[in-house]
């Protein structure tokens, strides 16, 4: 039995594993007072090299799960999820609070209008009709440059978000982009923890563009429309299919 939304209870965060922190704590900072169930899958992790029909029923089943919990808002910490699953959950659940995660292509083009940007994501997110979509809203007028990064959602799982693992993997794909690009939008919430690597490999005039504070504010704004703002101590309840992970994402969460 699915409960339906009520006050004063989870906001739920989702992502396929420990990307969805580098949004959670913009969350926990936004919303301080708020309670919220992260809830990373990272047994079914990398979602971003599987089909579309596969990412969206893991979405449905997790989503299935978090509603049981008790829910007032579903915040898809997660491109790919939000890509493929995002329209459908809504339809199926419309009186839910759905917050979804998108290339923060606009903030780049905003700022940097007809300069050179590049989208680093997953293959799953850049095949996706919604990217085609944004990128037909925003990017007219720039050049816009699609670099896929397969392998990276598994060493930050693993770990190694900063590691020479991730530079190796890296290096290929950036290296020929060092000093071309006026920014590099992060589009996966994995990749905000080798944030670090991928500034030094792109060169220091490369504006690296999170998402994750334009997501807070946005969940802010839905829960005070609708009157679901919370008062008093928050809590962070932490949920993983693969409990091995629960270290790791209370390590990222500081790091942030
Ligand atoms: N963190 C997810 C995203 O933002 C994807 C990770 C995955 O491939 O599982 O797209």
């Amino acid at each position: 039995m699915i409960r339906l939304a009520s006050k004063n209870d989870y906001i739920a965060v989702f992502d396929s594993g420990v990307g969805g922190i580098s949004v959670l704590r913009h969350l926990v900072r936004e919303l301080p007072q708020e309670r919220f169930w992260y809830y990373g899958d990272s047994a079914n992790a990398p979602y971003g090299t599987r089909p579309t029909e596969q990412i969206r029923a893991l979405t449905f089943a997790a989503a299935a799960h978090l509603m049981e919990q008790g829910i007032k808002a579903l915040v898809l910490a997660c491109n790919t999820a939000t890509a493929a699953a995002a329209k459908a959950l809504r339809a199926a659940y419309p009186e839910l609070i759905i917050i979804g995660t998108e290339p923060a292509l606009k903030v780049a083009t905003d700022r940097f209008p007809g300069g050179t940007i590049a989208v680093l994501a997953t293959p799953a997110t850049l095949r996706e009709g919604k990217f085609s979509r944004l990128v037909d809203r925003c990017a007219e007028e720039c050049t816009l440059v699609r670099l896929p990064a397969p392998g990276l959602v598994e060493l930050v799982e693993s770990g190694r978000a900063e590691s020479p693992e991730t530079e190796a993997l890296l290096a290929p794909l950036l290296a020929p982009w060092h000093g071309k690009l006026d920014a590099v939008v992060l589009g996966c919430t994995h990749y905000p923890f080798a944030a670090s690597t991928i500034a030094r490999l792109l060169g220091p005039g490369c504006a690296i563009i999170d998402g994750g504070p334009g997501i807070a504010a946005q969940t802010r704004r839905r829960l005070e429309q609708a009157g679901l703002l919370r008062t008093g101590e928050g809590a962070l309840h932490w949920e993983n299919s693969d409990p091995r992970l629960l270290e790791l994402s209370k390590t990222l969460l500081k790091e942030g």
